[in-house]
């Protein structure tokens, strides 16, 4: 069973000289997985959220590279909230994790690294039903 307790923030290198700083995450390096695909969150209007659901397979890290948000993570027993706002930071989420996003400050942008190609069939978009997976996994 997916557990809270493997989701966890991931310091990013970060190169700091007198033109300014330069972060980068390597696929299946920093990154534990092999990226397939990136996507970004941006313009989210004040007090809008995102996520509400779980994906079966697709494992993600997620970095605010702009401005700052926060994310409660569940894993059908457990709920854990990180704030997201270093730019040189990750959170790694794996399958089987329910999460919901929200406090967007204006200027948010949150940069997605996936591992899988986008399929609306990875989705688990009905929270009983995520309940009912994730805990038929522990038999
Ligand atoms: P969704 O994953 O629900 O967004 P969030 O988790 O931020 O709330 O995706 C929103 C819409 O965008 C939905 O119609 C699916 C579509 N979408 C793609 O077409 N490709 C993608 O890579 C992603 C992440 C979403």
């Amino acid at each position: 069973m997916a557990s809270i307790e493997n989701c966890y923030l991931i310091d990013l290198p970060k190169k700091d000289d007198i033109r300014g700083s330069l972060s980068f995450a390597e696929s299946c390096n920093h990154v534990p997985f092999a990226i397939d695909r990136i996507y970004y969150l941006y313009d989210i209007p004040k007090g809008g959220e995102r996520g509400a659901h779980a994906h079966k397979v697709l494992e993600q890290v997620m970095i605010a590279i702009s401005g700052h948000f926060k994310i409660t993570l569940d894993d059908g027993d457990k709920r854990e909230t990180f704030v997201l706002d270093k730019k040189n930071q990750g959170l790694f989420i794996p399958k089987m994790i329910w999460r919901d996003m929200f406090n967007f400050s204006r200027d948010a942008v949150c940069l997605v690294l996936a591992s899988e190609y986008f399929d609306e069939k990875d989705y688990i978009r009905d929270y009983d039903e995520f309940l009912s997976l994730a805990h038929s996994y522990e038999s």
